[in-house]
C-alpha cells in the first residue's frame, strides 16, 4: 500500500488526497485522449475546457464580481512584487505597504528600485508578532494602491479585518490564505496567490484584478509583465503550466465538493481552535502571538524557548509521520501549516504527538 504522510509543510504543501486520485485515474489517458494532460497541446479543446473550467470555478469558490479578470501566470507570487507596481504605479503616487513580515520585506526590496513608496505601518519593531491597529495605519490618499499580506506565513499573523484604504486600491498577497475563508473581492482592486498552498501544486499563481486597474500600466512594459497581455489572451499568450492549472481545476472541484469556502472555513476554524487551545492549555507549549491575530493556516508554536527540544520534537513528529513542522528559518520554533487539504483529523493526531511528546519531554 502506498505511505502517506500527514503534511503540515508550509508550501508546496497538502494536496486533497481526492484530487491526487483522480489525477492518477487521470494520468495516462485524459478523458479518452489517449494522452495525459501534461503532453496535451495548450490550444487544444481539452486544454481549453480545462483553463475555463480553472477560472469558472474560482470565480464560484470566490464569487468573483463580473467586472474583475482572472489570470494564471508564472513566477509564482514573487514576481507579483514587481509585476504589481510596474503595472499600478501613477507617477507622482507613492505606492503605500504595510510591513508585516518577510514577504512585504521582499515587496519593499522591488519597491526600492521601481516606484516612490511609503511605509503606512510597520510592526518590525515587535518582530512581526502582531498586526498595526488602525490608529497606527497612515495611508496617502493619493496613494496608487495599498498593498498588504493577508496572511503572514512565517510568523502566523493573519489580517481579521482589512485595512480600510478609502479610495485607495487594496492590494493583497493572499498566498497563505486564498480559498480559506469568505472574502469580499469587491473590496480589493488585485489579490494575488502563488498557487501551492490552497489552489494546487507550485508552478503558477493567480492574479484577479478590477479590469480597470489593467489599463493603469504602460504599453511599453515587456509584454509579458503587462495584466492586459494575460487578459486579452485568455493567459494563453504563451505556454501556461498545463498541468498545474489541471489540478487547480480539480481542487476548485473538490473545494465545491466539501461546500464551497463558507464550509472550509469553519472548519480552518474549527482546526485551528483545537490546535490553539492545546498549545494555550498547555505549559510547555506557547504560541508567540496573541490570540487575536493568529493565523488559521500557520499555527506557530514554541517550546520552552528551548531550540534543542524543538528540534527533537520535529524529528520524532517526522517518524511518526507528521512531516514538515520546521518552523521558518526566521522565525525558529515548529510551525503547523493547517491549509484547507488538511482535515480535522490531522490535527487530532498531531494534538495527540504533542501530549506524548510533553508527557515524556515535559
Ligand atoms: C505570503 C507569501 N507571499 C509570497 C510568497 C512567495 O511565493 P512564491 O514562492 O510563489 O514566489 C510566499 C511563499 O511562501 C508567501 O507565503
Amino acid at each position: 500500500m502506498t505511505k502517506r504522510v500527514i503534511n503540515f509543510s508550509a508550501g508546496p504543501s497538502a494536496i486533497p488526497l481526492a484530487v491526487l486520485e483522480k489525477a492518477k485515474e487521470e494520468l495516462l489517458d485524459y478523458n479518452g485522449t489517449g494522452m495525459s494532460v501534461m503532453e496535451m497541446s495548450h490550444r487544444s479543446k481539452e486544454f481549453t475546457e480545462i483553463i475555463e473550467k480553472t477560472e469558472a470555478g474560482l470565480r464560484e469558490n470566490m464569487a468573483i464580481p463580473d467586472d474583475y479578470e482572472i489570470i494564471f501566470i508564472q513566477g509564482g507570487a514573487s514576481l507579483q512584487f514587481a509585476m504589481v507596481p510596474m503595472n499600478l504605479y501613477e507617477k507622482g503616487k507613492p505606492v503605500n505597504i504595510i510591513h508585516t513580515g518577510l514577504w512585504t520585506k521582499k515587496a519593499i526590496g522591488e519597491l526600492k528600485n521601481l516606484t516612490e513608496y511609503r511605509i503606512a505601518a510597520s510592526t518590525e519593531a515587535d518582530g512581526y508578532r502582531r498586526l498595526p491597529s488602525e490608529s497606527e495605519i497612515n495611508i496617502d490618499k493619493n496613494a496608487s494602491y495599498l498593498h498588504i499580506v493577508s496572511n503572514n506565513t512565517v510568523v502566523g499573523t493573519q489580517w481579521k479585518n482589512f485595512p480600510k484604504s478609502g479610495d485607495v486600491p487594496l492590494v493583497a498577497d493572499m498566498s497563505s490564505d486564498i480559498l480559506s475563508r469568505e472574502i469580499d473581492v469587491s473590496k480589493f482592486g488585485l489579490i494575488f496567490a502563488g498557487a501551492q498552498k490552497n489552489i494546487g501544486p507550485a508552478g503558477a499563481a493567480v492574479v484577479i484584478i478590477r479590469r480597470d486597474l489593467a489599463e493603469r500600466a504602460s504599453e511599453k512594459l515587456p509584454i509579458m509583465m503587462q495584466y492586459r497581455t494575460y487578459i486579452e489572451n485568455k493567459s494563453l499568450y504563451n505556454t501556461p503550466p498545463t498541468f498545474t492549472i489541471y489540478i487547480m481545476k480539480l481542487v476548485m472541484d473538490w473545494i465545491k465538493s466539501q461546500g464551497g469556502v463558507k464550509a472550509i472555513e469553519k472548519m480552518n476554524i474549527q482546526k485551528a481552535d483545537l490546535l490553539y487551545n492545546a498549545i494555550d492549555e498547555s505549559p510547555f507549549y506557547q504560541s508567540p502571538i496573541a490570540p487575536e491575530f493568529r493565523s488559521l493556516m500557520n499555527v506557530v508554536m514554541r517550546i520552552n524557548r528551548s531550540e534543542e527540544l524543538e528540534s527533537k520534537f520535529v524529528k520524532e513528529a517526522d517518524r511518526a509521520g507528521l512531516s514538515g513542522l520546521k518552523g521558518h528559518r526566521l522565525a525558529g520554533g515548529i510551525r503547523a501549516s493547517i491549509y484547507n487539504a488538511l482535515d480535522i483529523n490531522a490535527v487530532k493526531k498531531l494534538i495527540e504527538f504533542m501530549k506524548e511528546f510533553e508527557k515524556k519531554n515535559g
